[in-house]
């Protein structure tokens, strides 16, 4: 069965190992053949970054995406590692140019699939599915209070990451999801 204590300790151990990005790698892989008991404990009905663990040198999360919704480019400033555990999560690379950045390729992660993310990766993030994702994501640091960059998604300029703004993405992503699922509920009860 999943348990978050578990996964957490095993992260400790996994960033101890020699390789502590494989490492993580490796237990995501495992941690997500078994997505159903995953699910069973972090699924939500509520998009929104969910921490789980946080310290210096290590940050869990349990994202929850809603149902289309899009995250701005964003960088970390350390590696990451994603391991879905239910729906899909699509990202767009993207590199630092001259005058900004350009996207520069894409991956679509199934449920079950995990990817590692370099220190310097920038991605934006879609859930191309109508309905919800759930995605485990470890950082080799402090993702909460580390300083980095956003891009605004329309014009792509560089500017300070902004919990606030990017909670605000959340909000109004949920409150789309919930819209829609109040829909659905009307046309089934008539
Ligand atoms: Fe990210």
């Amino acid at each position: 069965m999943f348990d978050v204590d578990t996964l957490i300790a095993d992260c400790h151990i996994a960033i101890a190992d020699p390789d502590p990005r494989g490492a993580i790698r490796e237990l995501l892989v495992t941690t997500v053949e078994n997505h159903g008991d995953v699910a069973d404990v972090l699924a939500k009905d509520e998009a929104g970054i969910n921490v789980l663990f946080n310290s210096p040198e290590l940050t869990v999360l349990n994202v929850i995406w809603a149902p289309n919704m899009t995250l701005l480019p964003h960088e970390h400033r350390m590696w990451a590692a994603i391991g879905i555990y239910g729906g899909a999560e699509q990202n767009i690379f993207y590199r630092r140019g001259t005058g900004g950045i350009q996207a520069a390729g894409e991956k679509l992660l199934e449920t079950g699939d995990v990817f590692g993310l370099g220190v310097d990766a920038i991605h934006s993030i879609d859930n191309p599915r109508g309905t919800p994702t759930g995605a485990i994501h470890v950082y080799g640091g402090d993702f909460v209070n580390t300083p980095r960059s956003l891009w605004d998604p329309d014009t792509l300029v560089e500017e300070a990451y902004s919990m606030a703004k990017v909670q605000a993405i959340f909000a109004r992503a949920n409150e789309e999801w919930h819209a829609q699922l109040g829909t659905d509920l009307d046309e089934s009860a008539h």
